[in-house]
């Protein structure tokens, strides 16, 4: 595939998707404005990248992978906006800029996360790169993803958790549904487009899911407003149940070793050593932002 051959993928897969991102919207008004400010705010645009990394291991065109990339961006984005809400994390800053409903208003931010969710199952519903037993498949993994049993299950016990005490075992378990889900489908939807799903790719995209959010919580005590462009330190005024903050950063740090080690090892059984998915997760693994 041409990009990932070029120096600076990472840069050019961004670009790809900021494009896409950029175009979906065409008519103005309040809801449209607020969903183009949250979705071109700079974010890492860490998901459609694995998507675009694993459809190239498995040789999947990259038009193909389009719909899924931007539809997974625009699925994160949206958790995001509602994460941020008052009712929830109660965050004034998101990549760098005031939050959705400090620009808006918070009726405006429910109404533009909602479309959002109609608009990420829109992208790929009416793809033109994909055939549509594929398109049902993939709709249907992505909202098992994010639902109620998915995404916003672990959402709901991480406020719940607030209020009670909580073992290891029930962190991971809330990691895994409330970030790990989304990330594991990057991983998992283009092997199973690909007719390769198996218990390599199981084991990566569960590794790299739930370690996201372990790092992401690391970084929360040890990083700088500034660097991740979102409040810092806020983990622990607001009661949450950080790995970190319940069983102490040396043991989250072996935790994220150990999930790497695991998707190293399972990378190197594919036979990907030398593909770019490989160098790009060992940088997720020790990422500052
Ligand atoms: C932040 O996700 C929220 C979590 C799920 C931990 P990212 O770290 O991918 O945020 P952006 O997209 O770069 O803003
Ligand atoms: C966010 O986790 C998870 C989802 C949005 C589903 P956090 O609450 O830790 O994310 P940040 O720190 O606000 O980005
Ligand atoms: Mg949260
Ligand atoms: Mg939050
Ligand atoms: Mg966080």
């Amino acid at each position: 595939m041409t990009i990932l051959n070029e120096q600076n993928f990472e840069a050019k897969l961004q670009d790809r998707v900021n494009k896409k991102l950029n175009s979906l919207i065409s008519s103005s008004n309040q809801i449209n404005e607020s969903i183009i400010y949250a979705l071109s705010n700079p974010g890492k645009r860490v998901r459609p990248t694995l998507i675009y990394l694993v459809g190239d291991a498995l040789n999947i065109a990259m038009e193909s992978l389009d719909a899924l990339a931007v539809a997974t961006e625009v699925v994160h984005t949206y958790s995001l906006v509602h994460d941020d809400l008052p009712c929830m994390d109660d965050d004034d800053l998101r990549r760098g800029k005031p939050t959705l409903h400090k620009k808006y208003s918070e009726s405006t931010a429910v109404l533009a996360g909602d479309a959002m969710q109609s608009m990420a199952i829109q992208v790929i519903l009416e793809d033109k790169n994909i055939p549509d037993d594929i398109k049902v498949q993939m709709t249907k993994f992505l909202m098992e993803t994010i639902g109620h049993e998915g995404m916003i299950q672990g959402q709901a016990l991480d406020i719940q958790f607030e209020e009670q005490e909580v073992s290891k075992d029930q962190i991971i378990h809330m990691n895994h549904l409330k970030t790990g889900l989304l990330l594991e489908f990057c991983i998992l939807a283009p092997a199973q487009m690909a007719d390769k799903r198996n218990e390599h790719w199981e084991n990566i995209a569960n590794s790299v899911g739930v370690s996201f959010q372990l790092i992401d919580d690391l970084l929360d005590l040890e990083e700088s407003e500034e660097n991740l462009g979102k409040a810092t330190n806020k983990d622990l005024g607001k009661n949450k149940k950080s790995a970190p903050l319940v069983i102490g950063t040396s043991e989250t740090l072996i935790e994220i070793k150990k999930y790497e080690a695991i998707t190293m090892e399972s990378i190197m059984k594919l036979g990907l050593n030398n593909h770019p998915i490989s160098n790009y997760l060992k940088d997720l693994f020790s990422r500052r932002k």
